[in-house]
């Protein structure tokens, strides 16, 4: 078949030519999506008295099928075929001859890719917006149920202070509730209707852009043409919410990693989220949580490439634009599996409470509430911390705990402190104690769980 715009060639294109020129074989992914915009566009251009009534459903009809054989692997593509908007287009015109001419009137590939891409993205993201949910939910229980089970916070990769599990969990619940509400922004930004905005300024027919939109679902039509056929920061936007939130999974995953270590032994990730070694046979490596640290240098490169596409690029229109695609495409199906491997992992995986609790005693993890206790007496906060810094200098000289330091030790450190009336600085108590509003106390970490899940719920997923 002759390219649908070789009118002003004399030859046909090289072969080298061909295949660097073509996007088809990445751009057939949304060969739905083209064929739902042709749909709208000969429906609202048959409305306007464009073409008749006869024709569109001529048109449509034809579409359709050229869908259905897509969808049963019956018609498939080659880089002959270029890109998506020429496979269809060109398929019609061979189906229905003179009819399927009328298609393209008042409209351009530039103004098509742009309607195509912004489709493709919405349903996407209703579906990464579900994904999200997924680990959301499953993050709500795994809190719930490790509400109360006592771990060790750290600041510096240092013991730092008794911290529930359920609160760590909670902590990743609002970076994806985070990432959850920057999607939900960027699809309002998606959410713009390019079509008819033609080449780059629009058309001399009398097409009515509005019925377009509304036809595919659109909440906005775009204002300039010429922005609309040359705007990518929708994508370069997704590309970012995609970054971030990639990194909140790292970090995650890298918890997991050393969570899993047999320096730690604090959880225990089920067998089918594991691999082994070919030749040590008592290893269970933690290696999906590994694969997710590393996928996250994909996404950065995914955004990294197109804002480097983007840069000093003239209006309106270029080809350098259809480098847009696959690193998209790229973010989509790396955010995706990830969430869901995630979401899949976590719910399956256990923590070995005895572990933790066999580090829980190493690092002083309770002396900032005895510096709180003194504060409580009157002591300011500077000099209780200087106390209690005594305090584990002596500890540590001694090879002994705060439990063990008596009255003449206590004298000998601060002559204002006694150990009468020492708040409960078991871990259960120091952890109970902490109920300022986002604290770890069980009954705070209740709380933010009710809290999260009224959100989750009010987003309807
Ligand atoms: N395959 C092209 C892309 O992805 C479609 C638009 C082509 N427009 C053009 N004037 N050559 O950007």
């Amino acid at each position: 078949m002759a390219n649908l715009w070789s009118g002003r060639f004399e030859k046909g294109m090289d072969e080298l030519v061909e295949k660097f020129n073509a996007s088809i074989l990445f751009d057939q992914r949304m060969y739905a999506c083209d064929i739902q915009g042709s749909i709208a566009h000969v429906t609202m251009l048959s409305e306007q008295g464009i073409v008749t009534p006869e024709e569109k459903d001529k048109i449509i009809a034809g579409l359709l099928d050229i869908k259905r054989r897509v969808d049963e692997g019956k018609l498939t593509f080659t880089v002959k075929d270029e890109d998506i908007h020429m496979a269809v287009e060109g398929n019609l015109i061979k189906d229905l001859g003179e009819t399927g001419k009328r298609l393209h009137t008042a409209r351009s590939r530039n103004d098509q890719v742009a309607v195509d891409t912004r489709l493709y993205l919405k349903e996407q993201i209703h579906q990464l917006l579900e994904n999200l949910a997924y680990l959301q939910r499953v993050l709500l229980e795994k809190a719930e149920e490790y509400a109360d089970q006592i771990s060790i916070g750290f600041t510096h990769m240092q013991h730092a202070q008794p911290v529930t599990i359920g609160f760590h969990l909670m902590a990743y619940f609002q970076m994806f509730r985070r990432d959850m509400e920057r999607l939900t922004d960027t699809l309002g930004r998606v959410d713009w209707c390019p079509l008819g905005s033609c080449a780059l300024a629009g058309t001399t027919l009398p097409i009515n852009r509005q019925r377009t939109a509304e036809l595919l679902g659109f909440a906005h039509v775009t204002e300039n043409a010429m922005d609309s056929v040359s705007d990518r920061d929708y994508a370069l936007e997704f590309l970012s919410d995609a970054s971030i939130s990639m990194m909140h999974l790292s970090r995650l995953a890298e918890e997991f990693v050393y969570w899993n270590s047999q320096e730690f032994s604090y959880i225990s990730i089920d067998d089918s989220f594991c691999t082994g070694s070919s030749i040590m046979p008592q290893k269970k490596n933690p290696d999906m949580a590994e694969l997710l640290r590393g996928k996250v240098g994909r996404v950065y490169g995914d955004l990294m490439q197109l804002l480097t596409v983007m840069k000093g690029t003239p209006l309106a229109y270029n080809k350098d634009f259809q480098e847009d695609k696959e690193g998209l495409f790229d973010a989509i199906d790396t955010w995706r599996d990830s969430l869901r491997i995630f979401a899949k992992m976590i719910e399956k995986t256990t923590f070995r409470m005895d572990m933790i609790q066999a580090n829980l005693s190493k690092g002083f993890l309770n002396a900032t509430d005895i510096a709180e206790h003194f504060v409580k007496q009157g002591i300011p906060f500077r000099e209780a911390h200087e106390i209690v810094g005594k305090m584990v200098k002596y500890c540590e000289h001694h090879g002994c705990d705060f439990d063990r330091l008596d009255a003449k030790a206590f004298q000998e450190i601060d002559s204002r402190i006694t150990p009468d009336k020492l708040p409960d600085l078991s871990m259960e108590g120091c952890v109970n104690a902490r109920v300022s509003f986002g604290g770890t106390a069980p009954s705070e970490v209740r709380r933010q769980i009710q809290v999260g899940r009224e959100w989750l719920d009010s987003m309807a997923l």
